[in-house]
């Protein structure tokens, strides 16, 4: 899409502030700007396989397929949450849930909170239910939403718009301190999780939003009962950076300026993704913040991850309603990742994690500092040496 018009569009949205305004505004802003993160990366960079000469597979032999929360998945990919709540999301939507159909893989909406306060707009979301019958959909809330004592309704309320599989919470603290209007109430969001654990059937998700999950909050949500944490790594799209868009498009300087200091906050998401697999037992780890190739997929399921999450890449094509475009982009992804597996002898998704793997720069020296031994990592096929 030109980027005049989308420029065109961004300014007139501005002027709506409800939660169905925002919302089109970040997709327009997502669409038409540099949203990544700038001078930190994912820490993917710093990670290496070490090449197998002798892979003793066929490529052919590869396999993909996972489970993930119970549901058979064609390959380790979630679409993560990013839209809903407007018209134009309806198309974003539904673009992308028929290219999950397509793949078998999973797929997330975003957060349903303009839904539930105007419910003419549930036909946002539940289209992505009605292009995709069969996949693990991924229903979403942001945490200060569940703070009420209404919280087990609205859950109810998230999981039966789209009959969704699971219900991902999102966890987004760094965006609410940037966002002019945001709602920096967190206090007792451990608690309203438990809850909803208790309460609620489908099977809960922790889900950062591109700031990471450590190992202490990772420890802590499986202890109230989540079955996945999306790590939501930094790296990739930064919700930082869409806030300072924002403000600066309400000529509001001060908070854009501190949006800049804010830009890059976050535990990249390989660090994410070791801290959050390495301390916990009973959940699966989705990796998500600047997945871009299969290679980084490969990486993150070797470090730990279940299935990896992908959101910016996905944006314009499905903006555009190109549902071929987004199968292309998930499909080259899928090559990469099978390439990667064929590189290190590893024909199932499991054999990834015995791949030895080399950690450097500024990820090992995170990784050190928090007690994790790199040369485990480098040497996981040590056992079968021969004397
Ligand atoms: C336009 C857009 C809207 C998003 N909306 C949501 C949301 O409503 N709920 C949520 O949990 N995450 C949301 N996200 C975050 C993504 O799910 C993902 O965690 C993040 O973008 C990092 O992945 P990426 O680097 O591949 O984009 C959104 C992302 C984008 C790009």
């Amino acid at each position: 899409m030109n980027s005049n018009v989308i420029k065109e569009k961004t300014l007139v949205t501005k002027r709506n502030e409800t939660t169905e305004g925002r919302k089109i505004e970040h997709i327009l802003i997502c669409l038409s700007k540099d949203v990544e993160a700038k001078e930190k990366t994912t820490g993917l960079n710093d990670i290496e396989f070490v090449h197998v000469s002798l892979p003793e597979i066929n490529k052919t032999d590869v396999d993909i397929s996972i489970k993930l929360l119970g549901h058979e998945l064609s390959a380790p990919i979630v679409i993560a949450a990013m839209t809903g709540g407007h018209p134009e999301a309806a198309k974003i939507n539904a673009t992308l849930a028929e290219a999950a159909q397509k793949l078998n893989i999973a797929m997330g909406v975003g957060s349903q909170r303009a839904a539930l306060e105007d419910p003419s707009l549930e036909y946002t979301y539940s289209i992505a239910r009605e292009k995709a019958p069969d996949i693990l959909l991924i229903g979403n809330i942001g945490a200060p939403q569940i703070l009420d004592e209404n919280r087990i309704e609205t859950i109810r309320k998230v999981v039966d718009m789209i009959d969704a599989n699971a219900v991902a919470i999102h966890l987004n603290a760094l965006q609410e301190a940037i966002q002019p209007e945001g709602e920096v109430t967190f206090k007792g969001v451990i608690s309203a999780i438990e809850d909803i654990t208790r309460k609620i059937k489908v099977p809960i998700i922790a889900k950062e939003t591109g700031a990471g999950v450590a190992r202490e909050e990772a420890i802590l949500l499986e202890k109230v009962g989540v079955k996945a944490i999306d790590i939501g790594g930094t790296g990739g799209t930064s919700w930082a950076a869409v806030e300072t868009y924002r403000a600066e498009n309400r000529g509001m300087k001060l908070a854009a300026s501190i949006g800049r200091t804010f830009w890059d906050w976050g535990i990249p998401t390989a660090i994410s993704t070791i801290e959050a697999a390495y301390f916990t037992n009973n959940v699966e780890i989705i990796a998500t913040g600047g997945v871009r190739t299969g290679l980084d997929a490969a990486k993150l399921l070797s470090i730990g991850a279940n299935a990896v999450g992908i959101s910016l890449p996905l944006l314009k094509p499905a903006y555009e309603g190109k549902v071929e475009k987004v199968v292309q982009i998930l499909r080259k992804i899928i090559e990469e990742l099978k390439i990667a597996m064929f590189l290190v002898g590893a024909s199932k998704i499991n054999d990834l994690k015995k791949a030895d793997i080399i950690i450097t720069g500024k990820t090992a020296e995170w990784l050190k500092a928090r007690g994790f031994d790199i040369v485990t990592f480098a040497n996981r096929r040590k056992q079968n040496w021969r004397k």
